[in-house]
C-alpha cells in the first residue's frame, strides 16, 4: 500500500514536470499576448534612444508600456544605468516585460578588432566567431543584450564607406564569415549572460548603392538578388541569428523596410525565419523622402504588411497602428504576429528570467586575452601585396613616418564608438618598445587629409637618420563608414607628396596602408620596396604589425575585395562574365591614363589594364608556395553526387608560412551566363619550410547551381573548370562534368 502511494507520487510529479516541460516559449508568447492591450502591443514595436539618463519623460513611457527596446541607452560602462530602465519596465509597468538592449557591437567592444573588411582578409572563421565571441563576452557584461551585426552586406564598389564594414565581395566567403560572427556573438546558449543576440543586416542589396554613393538607390535584378546578395543572409538564418535590420535603399523601386518581397516572401516565406526585423535607423520614415509613401500613416501601413517588426527611431507605429487597425486597414492579428516575433527572441534570450546584469564578467573587458584575440585577428588581416625582399627587417634604425603611425583613434576604425583609445597601441609604441632609441619618428602631416607641408623636413630630418624607412600612410577613422563615401580612392592629403619626398631620400621604404577600403596607390607602390595593407587593424595594430615587420610572424592575409587601379574601373570584382568580346592577353599591360589605339575590339579599357592591380584572394607572405598535381576523383560528378579535388602544396621558401588554398569553379555553359570564376572553398593550411601537404575539397554537385530564367535554384549538367588556386587569377585547373 505504502508503495502504491509512493508510486502515485511519483507518477503525479513526473506529470507535473511532463505538462512544465510542455510550457513552450509558443506558449508563453500567446499567453503574454492574451493580456496585452494593442497599446501594449505597440509599445513592443517601438524603440527608442534616450536622449540622455534618467528623465521623468521617459520613465513615464517605460511605465506604460510603450517600450519595447533601448537604442544605445548610455555610454559604455553604464551597465548600472541600463539596469535602471529595466527595473521600471519589469517592476512598475503592468505586465513586467524586459526591454532588449540594442548596440552597435561591430567588431569588438572596448578591445577592437580590425574593421570587418580587415578581419575577413584572415580567412579565418574559427577566430572570427572567436572575435565575435569575445566582443559579445565585454558588451553582455555592459548591460547589452542585442548587438546590430553582423554587417553580410555584399559590395563591389570602394568608393562606398561602408565597404569597411563588409566581408568584401564574395557571396561564399561573406555567408561562412558572417555565419561564424553570428554564432560568436550568439553563443552556444542564447540565454547565457555572455551572450549577445545577433542582427543579419543591412537586408537587402545596401551594398549595390548606384556610384558608391551610401543611402542611394539599387537596382538588382532577382537572379543577382538570389545569387550574390542573398545567400549571406541566408546563411545567416541557418545560423539562427535572432533578429534581421531591413536596410535604408530601394531595391528596384520598393525600400528595404517597405519591401513585402525581400521581409515576407523570401525571409520568411522562403527561410522560415521566426526572429524579427528591426528597420534601421529612420529608414521607415524615410520612405517618404523615396517617394513611397506619402505620410507617416502609410510608412507605418507598408511597413507593418511588408514585415518590419520594430521601428528604430521614428513614430509611425506609435502614432498609427492603433487607427490602422480601428480603419480596418490591418488586423490586430498581423500586430499580434508581429509583436509575437519580438516576445519569442526576449523568451529566448532569456530576458523573463534574467532581465538585469548584475555587473559580473566585466572584467574580461580588455583583458589579456581579449588583447591577445586582437593581437592575432590583426596579424592575421595584414595582407602583404609586394615586398622586394626587404622584408622581414633585421633590426636597425628606423625613421617611422606617417600620420598613421602614432594615431589610436584612426587605427580603430569606423564603427568603434565603445573602443577604448587608451588600450590602443600604435605602431610608434610597439616599435619603440623594440628599437628604444634607433626609432626616429615623425608624424609628417598630422592628419590623412592634411594638405601642408610643414611636418616633410622633420620627416626628412628622422629619415636621413636612418636605415629604413617604415611610412606608415592610410585614411583617418572618419573617412570611411556610414555615410562616408568617396569618389577618389586615392590616399588624400599630401601623402602621396610626402612618400615622394622621402623617395627621393634613396633609404629603402616600406609603406603600410591603414585605411578603410582598397585605395589606389599605384604610383607609391612602384616606388616602395614593400607595401604591406592594413586596413584598420584595431586595438592591437602596433604590436600585431611589429611582428610581421620584424619577422616574429609572416603576413598570411588574403585580399576579399578586388583592388583596382584606378576609380573608372569600379565596380571591379572577380566573379564577372565573360562577355561576348572577352579581353585578350594584348589587352594587358596598357600604361594608367594614356590612351592607347585600340588593338581589337574587346571589352577592356583604351587607357588602363582591365584587371585589378590586386585580385581577390591575393596576397604574399615571407615564403614561396608550389601547388602541384591537382586531381580529381573522377572526371564525371552526378547531379547529386561530389567530388573530390586535391592539389600538392609546398613552402618551397626559408620561412613557416600559412597558405590559403582556395577553391574555383567555373560552370562553362549554361541556360544563363555564369561567371568567369566562383569561390566554392578554401583551407588556411601551415607549412614549414620544404613542408609538402595535400589539400583536400569536396565539389557537392548540389553547390555548383545558381537561379535560372525562372529564379529557381537550378544545378544544370555539363562541363565546368575547376581550380585550386592561390588566387583569383591564378591556379591549376582541371575540368569535369557534371552529369543526370
Ligand atoms: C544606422 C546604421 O546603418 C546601422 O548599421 C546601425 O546599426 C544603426 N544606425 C544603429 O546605430
Amino acid at each position: 500500500m505504502k508503495k502504491t502511494k509512493h508510486q502515485a507520487l511519483c507518477m503525479l510529479l513526473l506529470l507535473g514536470s511532463l505538462l512544465q516541460a510542455e510550457v513552450t516559449i509558443e506558449d508563453k508568447v500567446s499567453d503574454l499576448l492574451d493580456k496585452m492591450t494593442l497599446q501594449e502591443k505597440i509599445g513592443q514595436m517601438i524603440q527608442r534612444m534616450p536622449a540622455s539618463g534618467m528623465n521623468s519623460e521617459f520613465i513615464d513611457l517605460i511605465k506604460s508600456g510603450s517600450v519595447g527596446s533601448l537604442l544605445n541607452a548610455g555610454t559604455n560602462n553604464q551597465w548600472q544605468l541600463r539596469n535602471q530602465f529595466q527595473h521600471i519596465a519589469v517592476e512598475q509597468s503592468r505586465l513586467g516585460i524586459p526591454l532588449i538592449y540594442g548596440r552597435d557591437v561591430i567588431h569588438g567592444y572596448q578591445t577592437i578588432l580590425p574593421i570587418p573588411l580587415g578581419l575577413s582578409c584572415t580567412w579565418n572563421a574559427e577566430l572570427i566567431e572567436k572575435g565575435a565571441r569575445m566582443a559579445a563576452i565585454e558588451a553582455a557584461a555592459d548591460g547589452i543584450h542585442w548587438t546590430f551585426a553582423p554587417m553580410i552586406d555584399i559590395t563591389r564598389d570602394p568608393r562606398w564607406g561602408r565597404i569597411a564594414e563588409t566581408c568584401g565581395e564574395d557571396p561564399y566567403l561573406t555567408s561562412i564569415l558572417g555565419a561564424a560572427m553570428v554564432r560568436g556573438f550568439q553563443g552556444e546558449i542564447l540565454t547565457a549572460a555572455d551572450a549577445l543576440v545577433a542582427c543579419a543586416k543591412h537586408y537587402v542589396g545596401y551594398g549595390a548603392a548606384e556610384g558608391g554613393r551610401d543611402y542611394n538607390t539599387t537596382w538588382i535584378p532577382e537572379r543577382q538578388l538570389r545569387d550574390v546578395f542573398l545567400p549571406s543572409f541566408h546563411a545567416a538564418v541557418m545560423a539562427g541569428v535572432g533578429t534581421f535590420m531591413s536596410a535604408f535603399n530601394d531595391i528596384n523601386g520598393v525600400p528595404a523596410s517597405g519591401n513585402e518581397f525581400t521581409l515576407s516572401q523570401i525571409l520568411r516565406g522562403e527561410w522560415k525565419f521566426d526572429g524579427f526585423v528591426v528597420s534601421d535607423w529612420a529608414s521607415m520614415h524615410q520612405m517618404i523622402n523615396h517617394g513611397f509613401c506619402q505620410d507617416e500613416k502609410e510608412v507605418a501601413f507598408k511597413s507593418v504588411t511588408a514585415g518590419v517588426n520594430m521601428e528604430m527611431v521614428g513614430n509611425a507605429y506609435e502614432r498609427h497602428l492603433e487607427q490602422l487597425i480601428a480603419e480596418g486597414k490591418i488586423s490586430e492579428k498581423l500586430v499580434d504576429a508581429r509583436v509575437a516575433d519580438i516576445l519569442r527572441i526576449k523568451y529566448r534570450k532569456g530576458l523573463f528570467d534574467r532581465p538585469y546584469n548584475d555587473g559580473r564578467g566585466r572584467d574580461a573587458i580588455l583583458s589579456s586575452s581579449h588583447l591577445q584575440i586582437a593581437h592575432q585577428a590583426a596579424v592575421q588581416s595584414a595582407v602583404l601585396l609586394k615586398n622586394d625582399g626587404i622584408l622581414p627587417l633585421k633590426k636597425c634604425r628606423i625613421a617611422l613616418i606617417g600620420p598613421l603611425a602614432d594615431s589610436p583613434f584612426d587605427q580603430m576604425g569606423c564603427w568603434s564608438g565603445d573602443g577604448a583609445v587608451s588600450a590602443v597601441v600604435t605602431p610608434k609604441a610597439a616599435f619603440g618598445e623594440r628599437l628604444g632609441a634607433n626609432l626616429y619618428y615623425a608624424s609628417g602631416i598630422k592628419k590623412s587629409r592634411d594638405i601642408g607641408r610643414e611636418g616633410f623636413a622633420e620627416a626628412l630630418q628622422a629619415a636621413a637618420k636612418a636605415d629604413v624607412i617604415v611610412l606608415v600612410l592610410g585614411e583617418e577613422q572618419s573617412l570611411s563608414g556610414e555615410a562616408h563615401s568617396r569618389a577618389f580612392i586615392n590616399l588624400p592629403g599630401a601623402q602621396n607628396e610626402l612618400a615622394a619626398a622621402l623617395v627621393e631620400t634613396g633609404k629603402p621604404m616600406v609603406v603600410v596602408i591603414m585605411a578603410g577600403r582598397p585605395l589606389t596607390f599605384q604610383n607609391i607602390s612602384e616606388h616602395a620596396d614593400a607595401v604591406l595593407y592594413y586596413f584598420h587593424p584595431g586595438t592591437m595594430g602596433g604590436p600585431a604589425l611589429a611582428d610581421i615587420i620584424f619577422g616574429d610572424v609572416s603576413p598570411c592575409g588574403r585580399l576579399t575585395v578586388s583592388f583596382p587601379r584606378t576609380v573608372g574601373q569600379i565596380p571591379i570584382y572577380y566573379a564577372h562574365k565573360n562577355t561576348g568580346r572577352p579581353p585578350v592577353p594584348q589587352s594587358l599591360g596598357i600604361p594608367m591614363g594614356t590612351p592607347v589605339d585600340p588593338r581589337e575590339d574587346t571589352s577592356k579599357y583604351m587607357d588602363v589594364d582591365y584587371t585589378p592591380e590586386y585580385p581577390f584572394g591575393y596576397g604574399l607572405t615571407y615564403s614561396s608556395f608550389v601547388y602541384e598535381n591537382l586531381r580529381l576523383s573522377a572526371p564525371a560528378m552526378k547531379i547529386d553526387g561530389e567530388l573530390i579535388v586535391t592539389a600538392e602544396i609546398t613552402n618551397t621558401g626559408q620561412f613557416p608560412a600559412t597558405e590559403v588554398a582556395q577553391l574555383y569553379i567555373r560552370d562553362l555553359f549554361g541556360s544563363v551566363t555564369r561567371p568567369v570564376k566562383e569561390l566554392k572553398g578554401f583551407q588556411r593550411i601551415n607549412l614549414n619550410p620544404g613542408e609538402k601537404k595535400r589539400v583536400t575539397f569536396v565539389l557537392k554537385a548540389h553547390d555548383l547551381g545558381f537561379h535560372g530564367l525562372d529564379h529557381h535554384y537550378v544545378v544544370e549538367p555539363g562541363a565546368f573548370h575547376v581550380w585550386i588556386g592561390w588566387n583569383a587569377e591564378q591556379g591549376l585547373q582541371g575540368e569535369f562534368t557534371v552529369v543526370e
